[in-house]
């Protein structure tokens, strides 16, 4: 029986109050904004107590302190790729921020970590929180003190997407699983993570001003869902995007940063702007920016070089921006570094041991790059490998993706007598694996792509090196081939090999390089470098052709899964620097294959729907409209019924899985007490933390003060006609201009705690079902759950649980998972809120989206009336 509570009626009664405009727009209308920006209020998991601390800190600092740690000093003036302000009155050094996704970028002595991508075709929670441990303590190590990562935006609407790699999976639930088992993990070893890129960046091409028009309800369902994941996870930084949604840039849009982001999901930490993303001084302070970087992007017009710094005292001083507003940036950063970064096993966080700016195998350079100044050891060389190279192995052995195994037989390998290696992809490439900064070359095997997420490799293992030294273990010949282009030369190799590898690989990244005519993203989804042509020569010629493929995505491979002669085909991903070593421990069964793909693999491009806006008929304006809504990647497929060449989660392994048993309870063991807690409807109003002197001589470089040019600093200048400095400070501002009012503020109902309503995340069904190894060897399932949540609006299923569970030849192993109220629930545009509407729901545990074992329909549930999130569900008795 559903108890009601009390706490609906003040969730309904506040919301004309809170500065929210728009909010009676219709169903699927876009952009409600909201002023002022929530102010940081701690909470639980630990925010509490750093805000308690953030905030003493904060009431000692000065204006122009504040306005430090707010804003960055400068492209490559200091030595990471972007750097705080210090406050050296209190011996606080600036913070130090660097890329990338994969590595630690432009250093050495340092891991290259399989792709995000990879993580997510793992499907593979532990193995997601061992790499967040490893990366994180990389980064900590090197004494950075933000990583900028991981990425969820892109989320992969569009296959061709340059930077879809650096993000896990088009699939939200996927992509919101592996944000939070990697922020959890990178955080636990004190370095602050960042959500990136916030939100809707799609796409290389046009990125820096593309806008685009999204409904309110795909918002909720697909872009903002991963986001979610990570701030319920206690992410430390967000980053705002470089493009603009329904009108207004990612960096200054009051409905993403200030509604969605601080109100309803509740985040804690700080937002900081993609590096030039940020286009105003004031607007930006006003929708939720808290940090400016790299601090000079965009604004080298002004007399200070930057929207903030200086300017943003001055907005301060004279009265524009509220003191209270700068306080709360303030205090949002310190928490983040309190909660996450001071300390790590009672160390103190490490100095800044490396710089960017120099090659990695330089010892002394400019500390101030830009300057050319200050000369002395910058890159000590610190080794923070550990044993990392391990984990990465395995990572790339699991995250392989075994699409095709004809007859269940060409693989595992057992001792071949001859092999052919065939393909550049195969190979080392010349000058090594770092002959390209930010790996803007296509050469070698591909084990990482090209753009800000890279790193340098400490060494890179070719596929042929590690197929060789298992050849030689093995008594096995080898002849390779490594030209993709000298065909006769292929099928020489091939002929007559009892296994004849053929490597292909497909490479995207970061919009700022170009390879190939590959602006970012990928101009086709064929595969690169005469792949094709080179596959369909060995196959024409060998019976046992295993193609191995490492992409950045989908490539159109329909013409090698019905090859005759193509007998396996492993998609590999990037694997990183252990790249050769996890593909044969996967082919010759050292480690059984458990990857699943984590997207669709079509016919043709066009079966995917959305795709790259490579052109615009308004270059300096170019506008994209989500119209095809949650309908992506296999959502897509679906709803066009469209057959996929390999589906969403397919894998196959060493042995075969049946899935049996299936039970649904509703839910089971949660006490009927859980209901009623509602969240708080009410912030309290906004502070100041400590005083703003406005005299001159407080805000002005002081006395003597020798400025490293071209530094950003955060006094006034002088020269400046600044009568109005004089005047006081407006801690509060125009309390009639909703955007700088500092009263209590209405919590937004589906919000109230880091992720959103705590409500959300209870358990409304737990599925159980049997898994049983029907093979003769050891094997690792991937059981995935789908859900049906009804109407012709929804897909026709949504992946909603999933698990990787080995079991051993001939054994079953029990297998639980819990739906959560959040999992069955569509976003109502309306009523702004999550709602679990009355239609039938089904699920389904499947071994891919198409071949589904088990299926039952879901009871109804008597849950509070629908849509009203200001209490706990109630569960039935
Ligand atoms: C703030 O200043 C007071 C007085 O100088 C000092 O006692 C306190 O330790 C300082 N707190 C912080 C967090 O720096
Ligand atoms: C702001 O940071 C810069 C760079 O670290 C430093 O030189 C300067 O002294 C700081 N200003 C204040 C007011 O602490
Ligand atoms: C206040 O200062 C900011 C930053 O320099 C400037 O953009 C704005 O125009 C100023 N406003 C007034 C009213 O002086
Ligand atoms: C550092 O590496 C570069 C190639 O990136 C090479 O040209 C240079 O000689 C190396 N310098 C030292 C000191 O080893
Ligand atoms: C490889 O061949 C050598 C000599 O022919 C033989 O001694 C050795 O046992 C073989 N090794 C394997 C693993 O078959
Ligand atoms: C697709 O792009 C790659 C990389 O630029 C290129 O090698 C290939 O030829 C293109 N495919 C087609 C069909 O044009
Ligand atoms: C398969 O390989 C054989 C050589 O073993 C060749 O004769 C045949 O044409 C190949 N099939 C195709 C479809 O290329
Ligand atoms: C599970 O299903 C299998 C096959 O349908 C059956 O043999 C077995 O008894 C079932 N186990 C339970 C506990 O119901
Ligand atoms: C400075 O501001 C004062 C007062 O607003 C004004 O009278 C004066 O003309 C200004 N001077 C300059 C150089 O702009
Ligand atoms: C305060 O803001 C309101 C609403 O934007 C505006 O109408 C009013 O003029 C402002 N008052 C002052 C003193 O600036």
């Amino acid at each position: 029986m559903a108890r009601a509570t009390t706490a609906i009626l003040a969730a309904v009664a506040i919301l004309g109050n809170a500065g929210l405009t728009n909010a009676q727009a219709p169903a699927g209308a876009p952009a409600l904004s909201l002023f002022p920006s929530p102010w940081g209020q701690g909470g639980g998991d630990g925010w509490d107590a750093a805000y308690e601390k953030a905030r003493a800190f904060v009431s000692n600092l000065t204006l122009v302190e504040k306005v430090n740690l707010t804003t960055g000093t400068g492209w490559e003036f200091d030595r990471c790729i972007g750097n705080t302000g210090s406050i050296p009155r209190l011996g606080f050094r600036s913070m130090c921020l660097q890329d990338g996704t994969v590595a630690v970028r432009y250093t050495d002595k340092n891991s290259v970590f399989p792709a995000g991508m990879n993580m997510a075709a793992t499907f593979s929670r532990s193995l997601m929180r061992r790499r967040g441990e490893a990366m994180g303590s990389e980064f900590r190590g090197k004494g950075i003190d933000v990583a900028l990562g991981p990425v969820t935006g892109p989320l992969g609407r569009v296959p061709a997407g340059g930077r879809n790699w650096e993000g896990f999976s088009p699939d939200p639930y996927l992509s919101g699983v592996g944000m939070f088992e990697t922020v959890t993990g990178m955080q636990s070893v004190g370095v602050i993570a960042t959500a990136k890129h916030y939100i809707l960046n799609e796409q290389e091409h046009f990125r820096n001003n593309v806008d685009v028009t999204i409904d309110d309800r795909t918002m909720h369902e697909l872009y903002l869902w991963p986001f979610a994941d990570a701030v319920r996870a206690g992410v430390g930084a967000v980053m705002c995007s470089y493009n603009k949604i329904n009108g207004n840039y990612s960096c200054e849009n009051s409905w993403t940063l200030n509604y969605l982001l601080k109100n309803e999901l509740n985040f804690q930490g700080f937002v900081m702007s993609d590096w030039g993303a940020q286009h105003s001084t004031l607007e930006s302070a006003l929708a939720g920016l808290d940090m400016a970087m790299p601090g000079d992007g965009g604004a080298r017009g002004n007399v200070y070089g930057a929207f903030w710094g200086g300017a943003l005292t001055e907005a301060v001083l004279n009265g524009t921006i509220p003191a209270w507003r700068v306080d709360d940036m303030a205090v949002r950063i310190m928490a983040a570094y309190y909660k996450i970064g001071a300390l790590s096993g009672n160390k103190p966080r490490p100095d800044v041991n490396f710089s960017a700016w120099v090659k990695p195998n330089v010892t002394v350079g400019p500390v101030y790059f830009r300057a050319n100044a200050s000369i002395e050891p910058v890159n000590l060389h610190v080794d923070v490998q550990a044993d990392h190279g391990a984990l990465i192995r395995e990572i790339g052995a699991k995250s392989t993706v075994l699409l095709k195994n004809k007859n269940n037989k060409a693989l595992p390998l057992h001792k071949p007598g001859h092999i052919a290696i065939i393909g550049e992809d195969a190979q080392d490439a010349p000058g090594g694996p770092n002959a390209c900064e930010d790996n803007k070359c296509y050469r070698g095997t591909l084990a990482m792509g090209y753009g800000s997420g890279p790193g340098y490799f400490p060494y890179l293992v070719a596929p042929a090196t590690a197929l060789k030294k298992r050849a030689a273990a093995d008594n096995t010949t080898v002849a390779e081939a490594p030209s993709n282009w000298d065909l006769d030369a292929a099928r020489t190799a091939a002929t007559g090999a009892d296994v004849a590898f053929v490597f292909a690989s497909a490479d995207s990244g970061e919009g700022y390089i170009t390879i190939d005519g590959n602006t970012g993203d990928r101009n086709n989804l064929t595969l690169w470098g005469n792949g094709d042509a080179l596959i369909q020569a060995v196959a024409s010629v060998n019976p046992n052709t295993i193609v191995v493929l490492h992409t950045v995505g989908p490539v159109l491979i329909d013409y090698a899964a019905k090859h005759e002669n193509i007998t396996a085909i492993l998609w590999a991903g990037l694997q990183g620097q252990e790249s050769g070593n996890s593909l044969v421990d996967v082919l010759y069964g050292d480690i059984a294959p458990q990857g699943r793909s984590p997207f669709t693999w079509g016919q043709n491009i066009s079966d995917y729907g959305a795709q790259v806006m490579y052109t615009s008929p308004t270059p300096l304006a170019p506008a994209q409209n989500f119209s095809e809504g949650v309908f992506i990647d296999y959502r897509y497929f679906q709803h066009a019924h469209t057959s996929s060449v390999y589906p969403f989660g397919h894998g196959l392994t060493y042995t075969q899985f049946d899935f049996e048993n299936l039970t649904v309870h509703p839910c089971k063991g949660q006490a009927a007490s859980t209901a009623a807690v509602p969240s708080k409807s009410w912030t309290a109003a906004a502070q100041t933390y400590g005083t703003v002197n406005s005299s001159m001589s407080a805000n002005v470089d002081p006395s003597g003060f020798q400025r490293i040019k071209p530094f950003i600093y955060p006094w006034i200048i002088r020269a400046a006609n600044a009568t109005w400095l004089f005047t006081a400070p407006k801690a509060f501002a125009n309390t009639t201009d909703p955007r700088t009012n500092n009263s209590a503020q209405a919590v937004l109902p589906a919000g109230g705690a880091p992720g959103g309503n705590p409500g959300l995340y209870d358990t409304v069904y737990t599925i159980g079902f049997d898994v049983r190894n029907r093979g003769n060897v050891n094997g690792t399932a991937v059981p995935q759950l789908y859900v049906q949540l009804g109407g012709k609006d929804n897909p026709w299923g949504v992946l909603r649980g999933f698990d990787d569970v080995s079991v051993a030849a001939g054994d079953r192993v029990h297998v639980e998972m819990n739906l959560t109220r959040r999992d069955i629930s569509n976003w109502d545009t309306e009523k702004q809120n999550w709602v679990v509407n009355n239609l039938q729901k089904y699920v389904f545990i499947g071994r891919s989206v198409v071949d589904i074992a088990l299926n039952s329909s879901l009871p109804a549930l008597s849950l509070q009336s629908a849509g009203v999130m200001q209490q706990r569900l109630a569960c039935l008795e």
